[in-house]
């Protein structure tokens, strides 16, 4: 019997690995999970209560309590509830709190499309398929602008920008829980040098080697 396909896609911020991995999963037909996006709501919700995101217990708490009826919300994808998300994310019993429904979502029969930090490492070290996704600070930094600038924001500085993207790089590598890093059979994938396009194309190409191989588990 095989297991199911399922498809860990890490990396740091802004690398695009939630544009490559939400392609992945509809070219291959899988549910798809942005796990940043539980992270993001846990901070959220501390934010709006007016918690401290830096306290272990209270961000805990928030994260058992967390509501997933509410995923959908565009402010979560904004760059506020990204740095919250980080903040919180730092905690073990945080972390610990959204293991199971990862977990549970990644174990769905059908095959799942999973993207985060430590999807790979931790959530499933089992995925029949792991891509570590990456870029250079600078490359990452240089989209997120022109992505802003495309919206039609005025206020968007590169070197500010670099700056968060370099500080978010070095909270998430840097914790003690789960830090980000590529599992040992992660597949890098440096888009540094490509377009959405042609990353696609190499992460399916990636998915495809894994199907023809007999499953290892
Ligand atoms: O992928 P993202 O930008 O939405 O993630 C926001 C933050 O959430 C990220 O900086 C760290 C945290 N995160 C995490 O620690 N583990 C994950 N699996 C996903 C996100």
């Amino acid at each position: 019997m095989t297991s199911p396909l399922t498809i860990a896609i890490d990396g740091p911020a802004a690398a695009g690995k939630g544009t490559l991995a939400k392609r992945v999963a509809d070219h291959y037909r899988l549910p798809y999970l942005d796990t940043g996006l539980l992270y993001r709501a846990v901070g959220r919700q501390i934010a709006a209560a007016g918690a401290d995101p830096d306290d272990p217990d209270q961000a805990a708490d928030y994260a058992r309590a967390l509501d997933l009826a509410h995923l959908d919300d565009p402010t979560l994808r904004g760059h506020e509830a990204g740095e919250l998300a980080s903040r919180v994310a730092v905690h073990a019993a945080v972390r610990e709190a959204l293991v199971a429904f990862q977990r549970g979502f990644a174990a769905r029969a059908e095959g799942a499309v999973l993207d985060g930090r430590d999807i790979g490492t931790v959530i499933c070290p089992q995925a029949r398929v792991k891509i570590y996704v990456t870029a250079s600070a600078e490359v990452r930094a240089r989209r997120r602008t022109d992505e802003l600038l495309s919206h039609g924001r005025d206020d968007v500085d590169y070197a500010r920008i670099l700056a968060e993207v370099k500080a978010r790089d070095e909270r998430d590598s840097g914790r003690a829980v789960a830090p980000l890093r590529p599992a040992d059979d992660a597949h890098l994938l440096d888009t540094s040098e490509l377009d959405i396009d042609a990353a696609f194309r190499a992460a399916c190409e990636v998915v495809d080697r894994a199907l023809a191989e007999p499953d290892r588990h």
